[in-house]
């Protein structure tokens, strides 16, 4: 466990020389996983100028294709997969790679011993409107020995198995938020270095907030135990704060205290986002940083997949009230 002082001295730090210092925790460490992490930092400042420039060259708008989940494909959506897969695996690390724009995983064909889910543009729908949008990626051991075929237990691993998790927030500015298990850290870019610095160290969200983030124009069809939830939010004045991209609301909430909940709905009959590449990060983040993930009634690190675009109902966020949300039964 790094202590939260030694972290607090290496506010300024760069990425990369944070990375290498923390090298040691790593409970395999090689390198590799720092390589991995240094590889989704360089990938990801090329879509920040991309996203950056969206509005002046030809990137917004439908690319008129469907991804895994049959939703309309964004130009950026596309160009963010191209430019992460290539990323990851030009760096030899990662075997396989699960995103939300290929139907089945990505066999990289090398001796890679790491496995990363993606969801590469997360928030689509804010991409032609000017308003924050992320990246989110787990990452996971190889299971099955180096040369042999990727196999199933390689792929459909639990959340609870990740080594690294994290996100990427490309919004008034951009920054690099991740865990490798030993707390959460979160790194501001600075364009004109061209480079990420530690700005947040050993994040912590405060067990109770008062704002809630859920979409309540589906709120005719929700759960009644979330229906009497968001009741008990409004007779409590909490606010209601809801961008539309995952990885901004929680943010957002991660700062500043605060539950996101995306339910079941009538058209999401078993909630909308995905297990595998948007929750299980954002609940090993939410974990390390001492708040809660669950699905109303299991922790979400604990939910072994049984496909890799699996849906799940998704409340994360402050400890108290995830835990009042899910006390409440309809
Ligand atoms: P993506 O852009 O990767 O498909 O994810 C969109 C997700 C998530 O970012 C957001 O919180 C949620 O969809 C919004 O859904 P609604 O528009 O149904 O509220
Ligand atoms: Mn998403
Ligand atoms: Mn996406």
């Amino acid at each position: 466990m790094i202590e939260a002082s030694r972290i607090a001295q290496s506010i300024g730090f760069t990425l990369d020389r944070f990375i290498k210092n923390n090298q040691d925790q790593f409970q395999f460490a090689t390198g590799e996983l720092s390589q991995l992490l240094r590889d989704i930092a360089l990938a990801s400042k090329v879509v920040k100028r991309e996203v950056n420039k969206a509005g002046l060259i030809d990137i917004m708008g439908p690319i008129g294709s469907s991804n895994s989940g049959g939703e309309s494909q964004q130009k950026l959506d596309v160009l963010a997969n191209i430019r992460f897969t290539r990323a990851l695996s030009k760096g030899g690390e990662v075997c396989a790679l699960i995103s939300e724009e290929t139907e089945s995983f990505v066999d990289l064909n090398n001796e890679g011993k790491y496995v990363i889910a993606i969801d590469p543009l997360d928030g689509s729908s804010n991409i032609d409107v000017n308003v924050s949008i992320g990246t989110i990626f787990s990452i996971y051991r190889r299971k099955s020995s180096v040369g042999k075929a990727i196999a199933e237990e390689d792929i459909l691993q639990k959340g609870s198995e990740q080594v690294a998790a994290g996100y990427v927030l490309y919004g008034s500015s951009t920054m690099l938020v991740y865990t490798t298990g030993h707390g959460v850290n979160g790194f501001t870019y600075e364009p004109t270095l061209g480079e990420y610095f530690l700005s947040h160290p050993d994040m912590k969200i405060p067990r109770q907030g008062k704002i809630y983030s859920i979409n309540e124009g589906q709120s005719n069809h929700f759960p009644k135990s979330i229906e009497l939830y968001v009741k008990y939010c409004k007779d409590n004045n909490y606010s209601a704060r809801y961008i539309g991209s995952l990885v901004a609301d929680f943010h957002r909430n991660l700062l500043k205290g605060g539950i996101y909940i995306y339910p079941q709905t009538l058209e999401h009959t078993t909630g909308k986002l995905r297990l595998m590449y948007e929750c299980n990060a954002l609940a090993f983040v939410i974990e390390q940083a001492g708040g809660k993930a669950s699905d109303g009634q299991n922790r979400i690190l604990d939910i072994t997949p049984k496909s890799l675009h699996q849906r799940t109902p998704f409340l994360v966020g402050s400890i108290e009230m995830v835990e009042k949300a899910e006390e409440i039964r309809g």
